[in-house]
């Protein structure tokens, strides 16, 4: 199946994402249209919008795929589409248009789990990770960790019981009166101030699950009691324990399931906090740290047509989008 493209759709949230990946990972284009100044002023993603957004920009994104790869839609070998989990609204455009594009083109449709494609973005442009490995996905919409036996032998650890990381940041810069999304700019308040204040660090003790909850309504009952503390200092204070949690689990996991790599994937890998505990984490359990082009870290179509070839290869799917469930039963 060398060389073989897959034209890949992704539409779970807020960015319009489309891409032409060959089987080896290598990208032919990668378009993302992103929704931001959409939703910006809500502070937050607004459902209704975001699906609308991408019925406009959904067809012109696979337009401009083609043209900058150069190829046209018969070189495709089939069509790789987010099936979820996501916002539901958002992820009818993406499978309405795959689901067409399939039918005019006769091509196949193969309906990805969006976690698998994070799970697989590592290996994005080149294989990057060592296998067996152990895979943090900190995301807007998801947290949980992973073991990767191979491509395509993946186990769900352990994930979130409520928020998710990049949620909480996003919520904690909104207490914070910063713009939407708040991770990078809690991130940049926390490198001026110092973990003075004592949050909480929920089920840190609690096996390989993660709850983020508390720890944002303890933020804000603090911001509420104490109006005038140092921003700097709770933002610095906050990210502490967000670390603290992420690093404990993460040691866990790597101690009980023996890894040759650590990868971190989603959104929340931009953390140059984040970047540095598991720098140190990976010499001292003496695995190789994985960290891919931020790029690929956040929501983008080629992760989820580099995903689809899985599904080729294990013959999951052998009809046209045989499996649109929206959970994350199954990667
Ligand atoms: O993976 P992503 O682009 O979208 C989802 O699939 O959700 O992740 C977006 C999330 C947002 O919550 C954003 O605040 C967070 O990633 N994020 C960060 C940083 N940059 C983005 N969180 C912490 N520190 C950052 N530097
Ligand atoms: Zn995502």
């Amino acid at each position: 199946m060398n060389n073989d493209i897959i034209l890949g759709i992704e539409t779970s949230c807020d960015d319009t994402a489309v891409a032409l990946v060959d089987s080896e990972g290598r990208i032919l284009s990668s378009v993302v249209a992103s929704q931001l100044d959409v939703h910006n002023r809500f502070g937050g993603i607004y459902p209704e919008f975001a699906a609308r957004a991408h019925i406009t920009a959904i067809l012109p994104a696979v337009d401009e795929a083609f043209r900058v790869a150069g190829i046209a839609p018969r070189d495709v070998k089939a069509i790789g589409v987010t099936r979820g989990p996501g916002l539901i609204g958002s992820l009818l455009v993406g499978l309405n248009a795959a689901a067409g594009l399939g039918l005019g083109w006769n091509k196949p449709v193969i309906g990805v789990n969006h976690l698998r494609g994070h799970l697989r973005s590592a290996d994005l442009e080149r294989q990057r990770v060592v296998f067996p490995a152990t895979v943090l996905l900190v995301s807007g919409g998801h947290t949980l960790l992973a073991y990767m036996k191979s491509a395509v032998e993946i186990e769900l650890l352990g994930s979130t019981a409520d928020d998710s990381v990049g949620e909480t940041y996003d919520k904690v810069g909104r207490m914070m009166g910063l713009d939407y999304p708040g991770g990078p700019a809690v991130d940049r308040l926390a490198g001026q101030g110092k973990a003075t204040i004592s949050f909480p660090r929920p089920v840190i003790n609690k096996g390989l699950a993660f709850s983020f909850s508390g720890l944002k309504s303890a933020v804000l009952r603090f911001m509420e009691a104490n109006p005038d503390a140092p921003r700097e200092d709770v933002a610095a204070s906050f990210v502490r324990a967000v670390m603290d949690v992420l690093m404990k689990k993460s040691r866990l996991a790597l101690t009980q399931y023996p890894s040759l790599s650590f990868a971190i994937v989603g959104g929340v890998a931009a953390s140059p906090q984040l970047r540095d505990e598991a720098a140190k984490l990976c010499k001292r359990m003496k695995v190789e740290l994985c960290l891919p082009p931020l790029r690929w870290s956040t929501d983008n179509a080629a992760m989820i047509a580099l995903a689809a070839f899985d599904y080729l290869n294990l013959e999951i799917c052998k009809e046209p989008v045989a499996d649109l469930q929206l959970t994350m039963d199954r990667f």
